[in-house]
C-alpha cells in the first residue's frame, strides 16, 4: 500500500476528530459543554465505539461552502454497547457549522437508523444544533423529514432516545418530539419552535431562551422532556441507568437485573404508610422504594404532572414500568397533564413488554371549568384508552382511595387487569361518603332534628358498609385483599406468574386514541 493513501487516510481521519477545531472546541467547553465524541465516550462502554461515514462530506457548493469542507460534516455516526448490548448513536457537533443538519449528515442518521430498524437495537440521539444548515436550504429541510419519517416508523419497533445538550430549535424539535424519551441539561440545552426574537415580533412578549425552552421549562411547565439533568455527563449517565430497563426492541423481554434482595422480603412499615384519615396525604413513593428491588426506582417525568408517578424498577430482577396515583400533590387526583402522562408511560411500557405495576389512590377526576374546557374528557380517556389496549402483564393494588370513573381507569379489573391487590384501607366506592352521603340522603338530612349529627352518621355508615375493600374482593374485582407488608412478595409472585402472559388485540390498521 502506498504511503500517500495511508498519509490520505489519516489526513482525514484527522480533520474528522478536529471537528470545528481548538478554538471552538474551547468554547464549548467554556459553556460546559463536552465536545459529540467526548458524549460519545462517556455513554457507551469503554472502547466499543465503531465510527461510520467519518469520511462523508457535504455538497454545498454555495455561499463559499466549497471552501470549508471537514471530513464526517459534524456528525459521528456509529454504534457501540451499552451494558454489553448493541445501540446505534449519532451526536451532532456544535463546533462543525453549529451541529446544523445538511444533507450528508441526514443521511448518515438515517443510515444508522435503518440498521437499527434491521438489528432491533436502540437509537440514541445526542443533539446539539442551530437546526437546518442554512446553505443548503429545501434539501436540508428534506433531510429532517427523511429522518421524521424513520422516527415514526421507527416507535413502538426499537426505543428511541433523544438526548438534547446544546440549542434545538424551529422543527428540529420534531424529531426528539417523536421519540420515546427526552432528555434535558439544565443551563446549556434549550428547545423551542419559535425563538423569544419571533415571540418579541409576534406577541410583543419578552421571554428569555431559558424561560423559553430550556430545561426545568420543559420538565416541569410544558413536559415535552422526560428527564432533567446536571450537566452532560449526568445526562449520559442517566441515558445508561434508563437501559438498564428497557428491551432492545418490541420483540425482545426487558433485561433482567439479579439481586440479593430477597424476593419475600416483608416490611412491616409498610403496614403504616397509608393514613387512617382518607384526606391526609402520604408520599406514594414511600411504598414504591419499599417494595421495588434495592429501593432503586427510576423516575420519568419527575417533575411533571406529579399527582401521577411514573418511572421503572425491578422486582425479584424483573423490569416493570410503575405508575402511581400520588396523594402528596392535588390529592392524587387524575387531570390532564397527568392522564397524559400517565397515558404515554403506559403505552411505553406495553410496545417493549414491560409489565405495569399500578398503585392506586385516587379521589377521581380534577373537578372545575378549567379541566372541561381544556379537555379532561379527551385526556382522561386516553389514560383509560391505554390501559384497556395494554396486553402486557398488568397488576394492581389500591391502597387507599378508588373513586368513581378513575377506579375503572387505573387498571382495573375490567380493562383486562390480571392480578388486582387491594390494601384493607382501601376504599371503593362511586365517590367519597361525604358527597356520596349529601346526594343519596340529601331529603332525609334536610328533615333530620339535627341534621349534622344525621350527617356524620350516614358516613360513618356509608364508610362501613361501601367504602371498603370487601365488596369488590367477594365479586372477584379484586383478587385478594393483602397486608401492605406483604406488597413486595405478591408482587413478585404475580410477575412470574404472568411471565409467559399472551394477550393480544383485535386486527387492525390501528386503534384512533382520543388525540
Ligand atoms: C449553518 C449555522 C447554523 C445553521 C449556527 N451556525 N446555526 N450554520 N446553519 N442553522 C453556525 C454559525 O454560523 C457559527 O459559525 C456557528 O454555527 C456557531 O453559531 P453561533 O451563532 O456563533 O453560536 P451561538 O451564539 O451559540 O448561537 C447558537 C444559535 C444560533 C442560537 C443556534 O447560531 C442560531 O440562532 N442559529 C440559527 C438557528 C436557526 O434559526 N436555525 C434554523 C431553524 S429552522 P462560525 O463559523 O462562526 O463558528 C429549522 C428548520 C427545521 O431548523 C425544519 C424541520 C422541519
Amino acid at each position: 500500500m502506498s504511503t500517500s493513501r495511508l498519509d490520505e487516510l489519516r489526513r482525514r481521519h484527522a480533520s474528522a476528530e478536529a471537528g470545528g477545531g481548538a478554538e471552538r472546541t474551547a468554547r464549548q467547553h467554556a459553556e460546559g459543554k463536552l465536545s459529540a465524541r467526548e458524549r460519545i465516550h462517556l455513554l457507551l462502554d469503554e472502547g466499543t465505539f465503531e465510527e461510520m461515514d467519518k469520511l462523508v462530506r457535504h455538497r454545498c457548493r454555495d455561499f463559499g461552502m466549497q471552501d470549508q469542507v471537514i471530513d464526517g460534516d459534524g456528525f459521528v455516526t456509529g454504534y457501540g454497547y451499552i451494558h454489553g448490548r448493541l445501540v446505534y448513536v449519532f451526536a451532532q457537533d456544535f463546533t462543525v457549522f453549529g451541529g446544523s443538519l445538511s444533507e450528508s449528515n441526514a443521511q448518515k442518521i438515517c443510515k444508522i437508523m435503518d440498521l437499527a430498524m434491521q438489528n432491533g437495537a436502540p437509537v440514541i440521539g445526542l443533539n446539539d444544533s442551530g437546526g437546518a444548515r442554512i446553505q443548503e436550504g429545501v434539501v436540508s429541510l428534506g433531510g429532517y423529514a427523511d429522518i421524521f419519517l424513520r422516527n415514526t416508523l421507527a416507535s413502538g419497533v426499537i426505543p428511541q432516545i433523544s438526548a438534547i445538550l446544546g440549542p434545538c430549535a424551529g422543527g428540529a424539535v420534531y424529531s426528539p418530539a417523536i421519540t420515546d424519551f427526552i432528555f434535558m441539561v439544565q443551563n446549556t440545552s434549550y428547545m423551542f419552535v419559535t425563538g423569544p426574537d419571533v415571540i418579541r415580533t409576534v406577541t410583543h412578549e419578552e421571554v428569555t431562551k431559558e424561560q423559553l425552552g430550556g430545561a426545568q421549562t420543559h420538565n416541569d411547565t410544558s413536559g415535552v422532556a422526560h428527564f432533567l439533568a446536571a450537566d452532560d455527563a449526568d445526562c449520559l449517565r442517566r441515558i445508561r441507568r434508563l437501559m438498564t430497563y428497557i428491551p432492545q426492541n418490541n420483540l425482545d423481554d426487558p433485561p433482567r437485573r439479579e439481586t440479593s434482595d430477597p424476593a419475600g422480603r416483608e416490611d412491616a412499615s409498610l403496614d403504616t404508610v397509608v393514613p387512617e384519615q382518607p384526606n391526609q396525604p402520604y408520599n406514594i413513593k414511600d411504598i414504591i422504594t419499599r417494595v421495588v428491588d434495592d429501593g432503586e426506582f427510576f423516575e420519568v417525568h419527575e417533575h411533571y404532572a406529579r399527582n401521577i408517578v411514573t418511572g421503572f424498577a425491578h422486582l425479584g430482577g424483573t423490569s416493570a414500568g410503575i405508575v402511581a396515583n400520588q396523594p402528596a400533590h392535588l390529592a392524587g387526583c387524575l387531570d390532564i397533564n397527568s392522564s397524559v402522562k400517565g397515558a404515554r408511560f403506559v403505552r411505553f411500557c406495553d410496545a417493549f413488554n414491560i409489565p405495569i405495576i399500578t398503585f392506586e389512590d385516587v379521589p377521581g377526576f380534577l373537578p372545575g371549568t378549567d379541566q372541561e374546557f381544556g379537555g379532561i374528557i379527551r385526556h382522561g380517556a386516553k389514560l383509560l384508552y391505554a390501559y384497556a389496549e395494554a396486553t402486557v402483564a398488568k397488576i394492581t393494588v389500591i391502597t387507599r382511595k378508588a373513586y368513581g370513573g378513575a377506579y375503572c381507569v387505573m387498571g382495573s379489573k375490567h380493562i383486562r387487569t390480571d392480578v388486582n391487590f387491594a390494601y384493607p384501607t382501601a376504599e371503593i366506592a362511586v365517590m367519597g361518603a361525604d358527597g356520596a352521603v349529601n346526594i343519596i340522603y340529601r331529603r332525609e338530612l334536610a328533615a333530620a332534628s339535627d341534621p349534622d349529627a344525621a350527617r356524620k352518621e350516614k358516613i360513618e355508615e356509608f364508610r362501613e358498609r361501601f367504602a371498603s375493600p370487601f365488596i369488590a374482593a367477594e365479586r372477584g374485582y379484586i383478587d385478594d385483599v393483602i397486608e401492605p407488608r406483604e406488597t413486595r412478595a405478591r408482587l413478585i409472585g404475580a410477575l412470574r406468574m404472568l411471565a409467559n402472559k399472551v394477550a393480544s388485540n383485535p386486527r387492525k390498521k390501528h386503534g384512533n386514541i382520543p388525540l
